[in-house]
């Protein structure tokens, strides 16, 4: 093909896409620039053409965004993303809002599954007082919430562990915290989640059976506070568990589409 300008490119880019704000952020990416550069500068010749083209063929390809540009939005903050960790959704923006409204200083907690960090870090950079382990099974996803961790100088604040659950982390804490993977084995998953990796989606058969192992957990280790996103469906299934387990202090919560999302339980000592 021949050479093409910005503007052409651009042009080609969101017919393809249809859309032109993702073709834009991918040129964004592309060119290491913001949209005022592209808009000034439209008329010159876009080098390298051919390896925008493969970026915009992934997106048609329906890989997500966010793997593509290797950027994600959460909690207002840019956070760094790639394939290995799940892309976080804003729903679990409300566990931060949650945990806000309970720590005091000098708490501890435990995040099981810190996929990319991103509700570690937020906890982190919000509260000054704070002490966070963070565990997760992949491997992957701790280099990148590592890489986060960094960028937004809190690595002090968090020590990432491999681990299955809190095995092996011997430290009482104040509040165990976790977006687990809660969806059921058999769900038929649309494809562009099939790019994210698996064990960071499938809770098991029925999906909720990694909640009721953190809530066993939180139990057996005298934990005071639980704060979980679970299913919209999970609700009845995690209120009959609460009440086998003869907990009594819990109360959920729905996400901004009205949808039950999570819960926030309580134990005394
Ligand atoms: C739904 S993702 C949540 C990631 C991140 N906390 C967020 O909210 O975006 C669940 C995470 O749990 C991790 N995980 C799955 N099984 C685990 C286990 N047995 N112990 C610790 N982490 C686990 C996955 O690797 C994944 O990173």
């Amino acid at each position: 093909m021949s050479r093409l300008t910005i503007k052409e490119a651009l042009k080609e880019a969101s017919k393809e896409l249809k859309s032109y704000k993702e073709a834009s952020i991918i040129l964004q990416y592309f060119l290491k620039c913001d949209e005022v550069y592209i808009i000034l500068n439209d008329d010159k010749t876009l080098e390298d053409y051919k390896n925008y083209k493969k970026l915009i063929k992934r997106r048609l390809n329906s890989e997500p965004i966010e793997y593509i540009t290797n950027s994600v939005s959460f909690y207002s903050q840019k956070f760094f993303i790639k394939k290995g960790a799940l892309i976080p959704r804003p729903e679990s923006e409300l566990l931060i809002d949650k945990a806000l409204k309970i720590i005091n200083k000098g708490f501890k907690i435990a995040e099981i599954g810190v996929g990319s960090g991103v509700i570690s870090i937020m906890l982190a950079k919000l509260i000054e007082d704070i002490k966070i382990t963070a565990t997760d099974i992949s491997k992957e996803a701790l280099e990148i919430a590592k890489i986060n961790a960094k960028n937004f100088k809190v690595n002090d604040k968090i020590s990432f562990i491999k681990t299955n659950y809190l095995d092996n982390v011997n430290e009482k804490f104040d509040m165990i915290i976790s977006n687990p993977p809660y969806i059921a084995k058999n769900f038929a998953l649309e494809k562009p989640l099939s790019y994210e990796p698996q064990n960071a989606l499938f809770g098991g058969d029925y999906g909720d059976e990694m909640l009721k192992e953190i809530i066993d957990l939180w139990v057996k280790r005298k934990t005071p506070y639980l704060l979980c996103e679970m299913g919209y469906d999970q609700k009845e299934s995690m209120s009959s568990y609460f009440i086998k387990k003869g907990i009594k202090e819990y109360s959920f919560y729905k996400d901004l589409q009205g949808l039950d999302r999570g819960f926030v339980a309580f134990k005394g000592a």
